[in-house]
């Protein structure tokens, strides 16, 4: 595992955006894996910056998201579909009919979870798959105790990860309490993964991820078992990594 640590978040998205831009002008063609939450922000604002500069294209890249929440529509605000127009989509050249995102909205969602399986399939796996971490460790929405072999499936939130994503609703009682989510084998299935994390109240959590034991309990520690995995975290999330005696590059 690369460990990168940047000085803070800004350092932290500009170095996460030069490895998803270098996979972009490697291969064109290829299949990214992306996250939506606080921490990606940063770098698809880079990514847009460099489209714009005209550093970057997007003409020929697909992209599957990792999860979407049961219930809401994709023109929902907090839905991971409009996070990902807002965000990243509506202002590069992907073509619409490259991106695809779970549909919170699907009458048969286990339906909906093996049809997203077999499409990650048909489009050759994933090339690069984005990930960010939760404060329990989560991945996607993979929670504490979910099994490691599942892939894409229907997720009951936990009451963290529900208090953790409030801060998006008007309160907690409007945060869903269900989701689809590639489960850890499609993850594992990717051919690199890069992992962002940022800020003080990630630091225990990133040190146990990837110092301590490979456990269910701490769905992140799976990464220690995957052959390409670039860790971009600031400071304030790496340095009880750091602390640990754990190398780290500038
Ligand atoms: C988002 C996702 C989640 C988040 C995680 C961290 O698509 O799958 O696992 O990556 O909850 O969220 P932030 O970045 O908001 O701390």
């Amino acid at each position: 595992m690369r460990i990168y640590q940047a000085e803070d978040y800004k350092a932290m998205s500009r170095r996460a955006a030069n490895i998803i831009s270098a996979q972009v002008i490697y291969k064109p063609d290829c299949v990214l894996g992306l996250a939506t939450g606080g921490t990606p922000v940063g770098i698809y604002q880079q990514l847009v910056q460099w489209f714009k500069k005209g550093d970057l294209s997007f003409a020929e890249t697909k992209s599957v998201n990792l999860d979407e929440y049961v219930g809401l529509s994709p023109h929902h605000e907090q839905s991971y579909r409009y996070f990902m127009q807002s965000n990243l989509f509506d202002h590069i050249d992907i073509k619409p009919e490259n991106t695809h995102v779970l549909n919170g909205l699907a009458k048969d969602a286990a339906e909906e979870c093996a049809a997203y399986n077999r499409l990650i399939r048909g489009l050759g796996g994933i090339d690069l798959q984005l990930l960010g971490m939760g404060h329990n460790g989560h991945i996607a929405f993979n929670e504490p105790g979910d099994d490691f072999g599942l892939e894409t499936h229907v997720v009951n939130l936990t009451e963290s990860t529900i208090a953790a994503n409030a801060r998006f609703f008007a309160s907690a009682d409007e945060v869903p309490r269900h989701a689809l989510s590639m489960g850890i084998k499609n993850i594992m299935n990717a051919r690199r993964i890069l992992i962002v994390v940022s800020g003080e109240e990630k630091a225990d959590i990133v040190c146990q991820a990837f110092t301590g034991h490979v456990t269910k309990e701490v769905p992140a520690s799976i990464l220690q078992l995957h052959p390409d995995v670039t860790l971009v975290g600031d400071k304030a999330a790496l340095h009880k990594l750091v602390e640990a005696g754990v190398s780290v590059c500038g």
